[in-house]
């Protein structure tokens, strides 16, 4: 299945096609999937509700199209090769046909113990290949796998499971995370404390900690798996039938389960995989992220799948057992599609070109960035080291909730320019809103990004709450989808992403709401009020930045109180999430009808010491400077 545009040229008459007739493009995209049962509609849609249907009528299984239609002919191409934390240990390869029939063992075994279509499945695993295996067999079976990313804490996975009612959760005993070991399953343990609608743990030996065993819920992998059929029939799913939830942070409370459903999200993974990364029969292709983020998702699993393509994955971190390690990896298995984040650049960056120099790098076409604004220095640096002056670097734009890549250069196709992410993909209708809701046709604008049709992989809902999908999302613009980021576009078009304009917070492209860590950090004893805002951080991004009213002022500031304070965040969410900075505050400025004044504390935590504008009409105008002088 070639999906891929062949020339920049071509990508402007498919796009103006798309948009033009977009039932016609899309279907044409589907047509090229196998299907158990036709659609009798290509799409259906309002942003009001919001109600959007595409492709309904047809049925299909995801997985059949990731594995079962490769067996004939691609059976024994490798899937994935799969690299430990430790290079020393011993690396595994996996192919289609292995795969497969791995993927139907474990499906048998969870249909053993009672998980059936529609059921909720939580993942909460290392970067192994059976954490590949049981994402692919949950959708084997039609059950909804629900994937929370293994650095978060006991509290973050409880809510996950909690608010998806989950039955099973799939973990490993611990995991390796470069010279250190993280405990997943004494984790898992305490979550379940506050979970009732678990009935089994399946636990996977990863780092020998022979960890203690609930009898009766907790079960080994791979004796659960051995003595399984190796073929299982693909369970039929209506196209709309939801495929996974993933939770992400918004402005307000608490993560959101976003779902997305089987056959718009297996078409648009696909087809984006495809023409950003241009990969070609043969390619190996590499993303970085972790399976536990939309980027796994989509671009390790699903897209690459889809594709028939080869992957790389990696166990471990980018700086484990030192600076090289990525670029010892890309020239191992010949990279030819590297996709990363611009904070692993930055901090790569920071270690110098001598463990880059000692790479050969020459395998390498196409180069990715993702996540959040990846800044100039880092753009060139990553061109010229990286990628030899000789590879395209597609700066991806996209989210959670659109399931995949929506404005990007295509590989080697599309004309570059550091720091802008470039034109929206066939069938994206990107538009720029002023802050009437008026839509800004002039380039050189800046505005917000919104987008005016849907697209195959669109989010269908927030887990168990439609109306906090239609409000988040659907209610600021009407008849749009709001994407939460400010963007301008230059005077040939092309975008350029300039961040979020709400109050979400991207950390190592790690996305937090500062409510949420506000939220942790409330639960702190010594914890009076807090407001949380980002700063500019020069590898991160963006850094956390805690202002905290505390209740003992005697010893406010000690370092005790702050570590108490951290621990909290890493408690309520985990490590990932844990405040660069905690100022114990006498008071947040106000206004009088007591909306904290973020603007300011923003600005303080930049590092402003006097200029605040007017503050006249604040509650408690004082309070300004002493934060000021403090910080
Ligand atoms: O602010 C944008 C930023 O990441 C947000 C989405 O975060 P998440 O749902 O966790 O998905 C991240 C991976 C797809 C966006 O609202 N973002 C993502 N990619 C870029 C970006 N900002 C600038 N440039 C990008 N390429």
């Amino acid at each position: 299945m070639d999906l891929r545009i062949k020339s920049f040229e071509d990508y402007k008459q498919i796009y103006n096609e798309s948009v033009q007739d977009p039932e016609k493009f899309w279907s044409n995209v589907a047509d090229q999937f196998h299907w158990k049962k036709s659609w009798d509609k290509v799409l259906e849609w309002n942003f009001a509700e919001p109600f959007i249907k595409w492709f309904n009528g047809g049925q299909l299984n995801i997985t059949e199209n990731m594995l079962d239609v490769h067996l004939d002919n691609s059976g024994d191409k490798i899937a994935f090769y799969w690299e430990p934390n430790d290079p020393e240990a011993h690396d595994t390869n996996i192919t289609y046909k292995d795969l497969y029939h791995k993927v139907c063992k474990a499906a048998n075994a969870l249909k053993s113990l009672g998980i059936k279509k529609g059921d909720r499945v939580c993942i909460y695993m290392p970067m192994t290949l059976e954490a590949i295996v049981s994402i692919i067999a949950c959708a084997r079976i039609g059950a909804v796998h629900s994937i929370v990313f293994a650095g978060f804490s006991s509290n973050a996975l409880a809510d996950r499971i909690n608010d998806a009612s989950a039955k099973l959760v799939i973990t490993a005993d611990g995991l390796h995370r470069g010279s250190k070991q993280v405990p997943l399953k004494e984790m898992t343990d305490i979550a379940l404390l506050n979970c009732t609608s678990v009935e089994h743990v399946i636990v996977l030996d990863c780092i020998h900690s022979k960890p203690e065993m609930k009898e009766g819920r907790d079960l080994d992998y791979h004796t659960l798996i051995a003595n399984m059929h190796n073929e299982c029939e693909a369970e039929t799913m209506e196209s709309e039938d939801p495929l996974f939830i993933l939770y992400t942070s918004g402005s307000t409370g608490k993560p959101k389960g976003v779902v997305h459903s089987c056959a718009g999200f297996m078409i648009y993974t696909a087809y984006s995989f495809q023409n950003v990364f241009q990969y070609e029969e043969g390619d190996v292709f590499w993303c970085t992220a972790d399976i536990g983020w939309i980027t796994g998702h989509s671009y390790i699993v699903y897209g690459p799948l889809l594709s028939g393509a080869s992957s790389v994955l990696f166990e471990g971190v980018p700086t484990y057992p030192d600076a090289s390690r990525f670029w010892q990896i890309c020239d191992k298995y010949k990279v030819n599609q590297f996709y990363t984040a611009p904070t692993a650049i930055r901090a790569l960056m920071a270690h110098g070109l001598d463990y880059v120099n000692n790479c050969n790098l020459n395998s390498l076409k196409v180069i990715g960035s993702v996540g959040e604004p990846i800044n100039e220095e880092a753009w060139n640096w990553y061109y010229k080291n990286i990628g030899k002056n000789n590879c395209s670097i597609v700066d991806t734009w996209w989210q959670t909730e659109t399931g995949g890549i929506m404005l990007s250069g295509l590989g080697n196709l599309s004309p570059m320019k550091p720091t802008h992410a470039g034109y929206p993909l066939p069938g994206i209708q990107a538009v720029l809103l002023d802050e009437e809701g008026s839509e800004i046709t002039k380039n050189e604008k800046e505005g917000l990004l919104c987008i005016k049709f849907p697209w195959p992989s669109i989010i269908r809902t927030t887990y168990g709450d439609h109306e906090r999908c239609r409000i988040t999302y659907f209610s600021d613009y009407k008849n749009y989808y709001f994407t939460g980021d400010g963007a301008k576009r230059d005077k040939d078009g092309m975008y350029r992403i300039i961040g979020r304009v709400d109050d979400v917070i991207n950390v190592s492209g790690h996305r937090f709401g500062t409510a949420e860590i506000e939220d942790a950090i409330n639960t702190n004893k010594y914890a009076i009020e807090s407001a949380v805002v980002g700063f500019p951080h020069a590898i991160k991004g963006q850094g956390i930045y805690a202002f905290v009213v505390s209740e003992s002022d005697g010893s406010a500031d000690s370092d005790e109180l702050v570590e108490s304070i951290m621990g909290s965040v890493i408690e309520g969410i985990g490590k990932i999430a844990k405040p660069d900075k905690v100022l114990i505050v006498p008071g947040l400025p106000k206004t009088r009808s007591g909306k904290i004044m973020r603007r300011i504390l923003r600005k303080i935590a930049e590092g402003e010491k006097s200029e605040f504008g007017d503050i006249s009409t604040l509650l408690n105008p004082d309070v300004v400077k002493a934060i000021a002088d403090k910080a």
